[in-house]
């Protein structure tokens, strides 16, 4: 259907006269129909699953493709443009992230590989402490993992990961953390968990997915040895994502992929593998383009920081002030109160989550994400059992129209929730 491919947008996000504060997304302007037949205008309130192509990220793929070509190996005038440009883009991350000069920088396909590869790495034996609150793509991959449940505060958190740690066997151990909770948006203290990792001689690894596309993360200046994150939560949705951090676990471990590129030398009889982390662990033809499209996300992001932190709180307290003030909806909060990006969950008493989302898309043009977000014990430990919820997250696109179309759905799903109540017979 043409009319819901997504269209340039004519939306400039300005303040004052021509300065822009916040980057464009592609599709601000694209139309969704109802279940009546109308179109209007879509309200993405999904990006936490998957955020909108900024204009400056597509702007440097369509700019790169006339040149893409292989990269490392090829001796054309495309292919060393297209290499640089795939090592550039590894620089571009590293800095984005605050990570050290000799940090590896290694390209995946996303969050979910960044810490298999990470697992797959680190060595045998390793004790991995991981809090059940986690998404399964942080929850699920270790061999050997001590899971702790959901803290009542954050100090608790602290407490909690510094007694594991303490009580670990010797050798290697990790602490596996969320920056921010990709069900309650809410932000862990990952700088007092690094400092508690590093007495106990463990490392820190952090799952910053839905961290980076609101917030600069310093990686040197918070202390943590292993940051994972994904492209396509961060405005590139091109297939590419990264595992940044120390290089020394990476360097000694088997190639993650096996293959061209992966190695050194090969003869009949041996196989040497390359030693750095980011050839041994890039087997095959790399995600050019999705590595170009992630740089140029970190790169468009950057000077508006400031602009898009002051956009989402203004956001936030509109839709978690306006959420408390429907009757049977429910935020769902591990902490209650603290810092947190643009993600809330919410159930609404007497209706399931997929209906309402389902309502709100045909009725309302709202896109919103319902289930249990990949985090199935925290959101049993939330809704303090089995069941749903639904979620909302919001970014650089966002309107507050958006948030008050919302708002005025819950509030209309709701009330009709009410009448009917008052209508059916009571018993006699
Ligand atoms: C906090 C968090 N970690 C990891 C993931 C997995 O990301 P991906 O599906 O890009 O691998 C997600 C995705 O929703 C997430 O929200």
């Amino acid at each position: 259907m043409s009319t819901l491919a997504p269209v340039r947008s004519s939306h400039t996000v300005t303040h004052g006269p021509g300065v822009r504060v916040r980057p464009k997304v592609i599709g601000a302007d694209a139309l969704v129909p109802l279940d009546d037949g109308r179109r209007v205008p879509y309200a993405n309130l999904d990006y936490a699953a998957s955020a909108p192509c900024l204009e400056a990220v597509h702007e440097a793929v369509t700019r790169a493709l006339p040149y893409y070509s292989s990269v490392h190996r090829g001796a054309g005038y495309p292919s060393q443009v297209t290499t640089d440009a795939y090592e550039e883009a590894r620089d571009t991350v590293r800095e984005f992230l605050g990570a050290w000069r000799r940090a590896a920088v290694v390209f995946t396909r996303n969050t979910t590989d960044a810490m298999n590869l990470l697992a797959h790495a680190a060595p045998r034996g390793t004790t991995v402490v991981v809090f059940e609150t986690e998404h399964h793509a942080s929850l699920l991959p270790w061999r050997r993992a001590v899971r702790l449940p959901a803290p009542a505060t954050p100090a608790e958190a602290i407490t909690l990961a510094d007694q594991a740690l303490a009580d670990a066997p010797c050798g290697p151990r990790l602490l596996v953390v969320t920056a921010a909770s990709n069900v309650t948006g809410e932000l862990w203290p990952i700088r007092e968990l690094a400092k508690v990792a590093h007495r106990h001689g463990a490392r820190i690894a952090v799952d910053a997915a839905q961290l980076v596309p609101h917030r600069p993360l310093d990686m040197s200046e918070l202390g943590l040895d292993y940051v994972a994150f994904s492209g396509h939560k961060l405005y590139a949705p091109f297939g590419a994502g990264a595992l940044a951090g120390r290089s020394d676990w990476l360097r000694a471990a088997d190639p993650y992929l096996k293959g061209g590129g992966a190695s050194a030398s090969v003869t009949a009889s041996r196989t040497r593998w390359a030693s750095a982390a980011e050839q041994r662990h890039e087997a095959g033809t790399p995600n050019v383009l999705g590595a170009i499209a992630l740089a140029a996300a970190c790169d468009a992001l950057v000077p508006h920081w400031d602009a898009l932190a002051a956009h989402e709180e203004r956001l936030l307290n509109r839709l978690r002030s306006g959420l408390a003030a429907i009757p049977r909806v429910r935020e769902l909060t591990l902490w209650g109160r603290g810092a947190r990006v643009g993600i809330v969950s919410f159930t609404v008493d007497g209706l399931p989550a997929r209906e309402v989302a389902l309502a709100l898309s045909g009725r309302h043009g709202i896109g919103v994400r319902d289930g249990k977000f990949c985090a199935h014990p925290f959101v049993r430990h939330l809704l303090s059992g089995d069941g749903t919820a639904v979620r909302a997250s919001f970014g650089v696109g966002t309107t507050e129209e958006h948030i008050d179309r919302l708002l005025a759905a819950l509030t209309r799903l709701t009330g009709e929730l009410a009448d009917s109540d008052d209508w059916s017979p009571s018993p006699m």
